[in-house]
């Protein structure tokens, strides 16, 4: 009978055995070791039995206890590094890479339908001679209008719907002030385009608040509109890569005299009349002319020896032609789907 105690422990030393064998869990097997030999654990609890037995089997006891807390904390920590093993192996498994598996390859990034134009158009005009130009956004009404031969309450100020940043600084309508700015730093001949954003206040589906214009400018002695004329087509040709044809319709700009308009045949229906250039086979592209003597004068060129031809075209409209982009707010939209078509 003396073993009693002794053998209940074996009993219940090999109870936890099993159920430390069906523990799956790392959490489950916490809970069996706070259940069994933590502070208030079912196996610490035994030694309170110790002052219940007989003085002569007290020692033996508590050392049996002592020893079952021992063996069972052994195989929570054996089933423990067997089960982080196993959940290691799992991991492993889980999340193994197929090196066969295709590559994603990285999507390689594009230029902007708008830069590929500009490209374009600075490689066309270079090879016929033209440098590139540049001058800042934010211009002075000097340079935006007045030298451009717009003094103040010239009707035309009206139709450039200008942002300003102060009393007479503005976000540049046009390309047209980098003439002026060009014309006072350089001596003719001149022969230079200058592309660049221009902003007008004005949003709807055909025009955005910001866009992008070309100005184009030849200053020499001999200059004439039949140097102008050719340069047109030969450029016209060039960048829409097909003999279209260019008609040239008189029109106005207080910068130039005469000036004209230039449409060429519809791209998308060679002129037979379709819904884009609205059935009249024509599709206007630029505003250009002869420099006007008065601007000459207002950059201290003189207007007796030289001549010059200038000409201003939209960046968006010839790349929506030349793409058939009939959208103009797809460009500022910056949708992936839409870019890299191009
Ligand atoms: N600056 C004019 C515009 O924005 C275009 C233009 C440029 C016309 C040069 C003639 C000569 O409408």
């Amino acid at each position: 009978m003396t073993n009693l105690p002794t053998q209940e422990l074996e009993n219940l030393v090999d109870k936890i055995r099993d159920e430390l064998g069906g523990a799956e869990k790392i959490t489950d097997l916490e809970r069996l070791r706070v259940a069994y030999v933590g502070k208030k654990g079912v196996l610490t609890q035994q030694l309170k039995r110790v002052g219940s037995l007989p003085p002569d089997q007290r020692p033996e006891f508590g050392h049996a206890v002592n020893e079952a807390k021992k063996t069972v904390e052994a195989l929570i920590d054996e089933r423990r590094s067997l089960l982080s093993d196993k959940s290691i192996s799992q991991q492993l498994r889980d999340e193994r890479i197929d090196e066969t598996l295709p590559g994603r390859g990285s999507r390689i990034g594009g230029l902007h339908p708008l830069s590929r134009t500009m490209n374009r158009l600075i490689d066309i005009f270079g090879k016929m001679g033209f440098d590139v130009a540049d001058g800042p956004e934010i211009e002075d009404d000097f340079h935006n209008f007045e030298a451009l031969n717009i003094p103040p309450n010239h009707p035309a100020r009206a139709m450039h719907d200008t942002f300003y940043v102060a009393e007479s600084t503005l976000l540049r309508t046009h390309t047209s002030p980098v003439q002026i700015r060009y014309m006072r730093d350089h001596k003719p001949p001149i022969r230079v385009i200058a592309p660049g954003r221009v902003y007008r206040c004005d949003s709807d589906q055909t025009h955005t608040p910001m866009f992008h214009q070309i100005e184009g400018l030849a200053v020499d002695e001999n200059i004439s509109f039949a140097d102008l004329k050719g340069v047109l087509i030969t450029f016209l040709r060039a960048f829409f890569e097909t003999h279209l044809n260019v008609r040239l319709r008189p029109s106005y700009f207080p910068f130039t005299e005469p000036s004209a308009e230039v449409d060429i045949s519809c791209v998308f229906c060679s002129g037979k009349g379709c819904r884009v250039c609205k059935r009249t086979g024509w599709l206007e592209v630029l505003g250009c002319g002869m420099v006007h003597p008065q601007v000459f004068r207002n950059v201290d060129i003189d207007a007796e020896r030289y001549t010059g031809f200038a000409f201003g075209l939209g960046v968006e409209r010839l790349t929506m032609l030349r793409y058939g982009v009939d959208d103009l707010r797809l460009f500022f939209e910056n949708d992936l789907s839409f870019l890299r078509q191009f």
